[in-house]
């Protein structure tokens, strides 16, 4: 494993920023201070790049896709832009009106973030000031990234905070295992190990209700193409998947994609309780890397505390109280 460092110039920010490289024998992930975000994953046997994203640096600020990046403070949607915490209603950036996405405005995102590299990691963080886009508490927020030789990329998420807050915390990447200069997904072969997706309604606002998914086109308990999970029955019908899944915790890995094209296959763990697997049906032909990305150009699996959740008390509580540690984890890791 080696790390490799060079900054690049945001005509857009006026700024340097810091493009970050971990190497091993078979990947070579590049990272960003811009977002915490990952820019490039290159499997080198194949010598293709695995992530969709943009080809410089003032392309990924003026974008709105979320390429790659830290999601925070909260992953998806919040209704109407408010919560109630401590008895207390806060409102929150409606910057999907009514409602709240990806943490507001301008969300971690969009932020400058600084960093250290400490052996095989990266670590990224970012002071959130109190009543940033609303949310209560002064935030202090670390993303580290670590690659190993098992070719294991594990992203690990701490926070802090001065005052009881929310926090949900992701990462945003878009994989297509065929190379991002592939046009589908369709034949990539996907399990989630989930019985029930989260309700939602016209707004993709959780309602509180699960649907239970087996045997339609949303079940990817057993490993299958999305090609043939859309044509698996008409009971719901699938355009696109924009969908959040609550795992079962009865398994190590909690879900993957596999490419029978290229044979590369990638596995994912989580201490979440909750994968929002989102097809990029709001990419709408986005110039990327080397193509226009579509719906169904990419897969993004985010794993997160359900979204809306801290309005559905029935729901796992996004909540981190005052001077307590928040620490989750996604571990994504590749077969070449
Ligand atoms: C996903 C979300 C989509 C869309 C997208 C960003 O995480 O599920 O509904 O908002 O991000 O364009």
């Amino acid at each position: 494993m080696n790390i490799r460092e060079k900054s690049v110039f945001s005509k857009v920010l006026e700024k340097e920023l810091a493009l970050i490289t971990l190497e091993n024998e078979s990947l070579s992930i590049t990272l960003s201070n811009y977002g915490a975000m990952i820019t490039s994953i290159i499997v080198k046997p194949q010598n293709i790049d695995v992530l969709l994203g943009c080809n410089t640096i003032d392309e990924y600020v003026n974008q709105d896709k979320y390429f790659g990046a830290t999601i925070g403070r909260y992953a998806n949607r919040i209704g109407n832009a408010s919560f109630k915490l401590n008895n207390k209603i806060y409102n929150i950036s409606p910057n999907e009106s009514p409602n709240h996405l990806h943490g507001g405005n301008k969300g971690f995102d969009k932020k400058v973030w600084n960093y250290k590299i400490i052996d095989d990691s990266v670590i990224f963080s970012y002071f959130s000031e109190d009543m940033e886009e609303g949310y209560p508490g002064n935030l202090n927020t670390k993303v580290k990234y670590t690659l190993n030789d098992s070719n294991e990329l594990l992203v690990e998420f701490y926070a802090k905070s001065d005052e009881d807050t929310i926090v949900n915390l992701t990462n945003h990447s878009y994989f297509n295992l065929n190379g991002e200069n592939s046009n589908s997904v369709k034949n990539h072969i996907v399990r989630i190990n989930s019985d029930f997706i989260t309700e939602i309604d016209e707004k993709n606002i959780p309602t509180g209700n699960l649907t239970n998914i087996l045997n339609t086109n949303f079940d990817f308990k057993e490993e299958r193409s999305i090609e043939d999970a859309l044509n698996l029955s008409e009971t719901i019908i699938a355009k696109d998947y924009d969908h959040n899944y609550v795992l079962l915790d009865n398994k190590e890995v909690n879900a993957s994609i596999f490419s029978p094209l290229t044979n590369i296959k990638l596995e994912l763990s989580t201490s979440y309780p909750c994968i929002q697997f989102y097809t990029g049906s709001f990419l709408n032909n986005f110039k990327g890397k080397t193509r226009n990305y579509n719906n169904f150009s990419s897969i993004c699996m985010e794993p997160q505390f359900a979204p809306n959740s801290i309005n559905i008390p029935e729901f796992k509580q996004p909540i981190l109280k005052k001077e307590e540690e928040y620490y989750e984890f996604i571990k994504y890791k590749f077969s070449i």
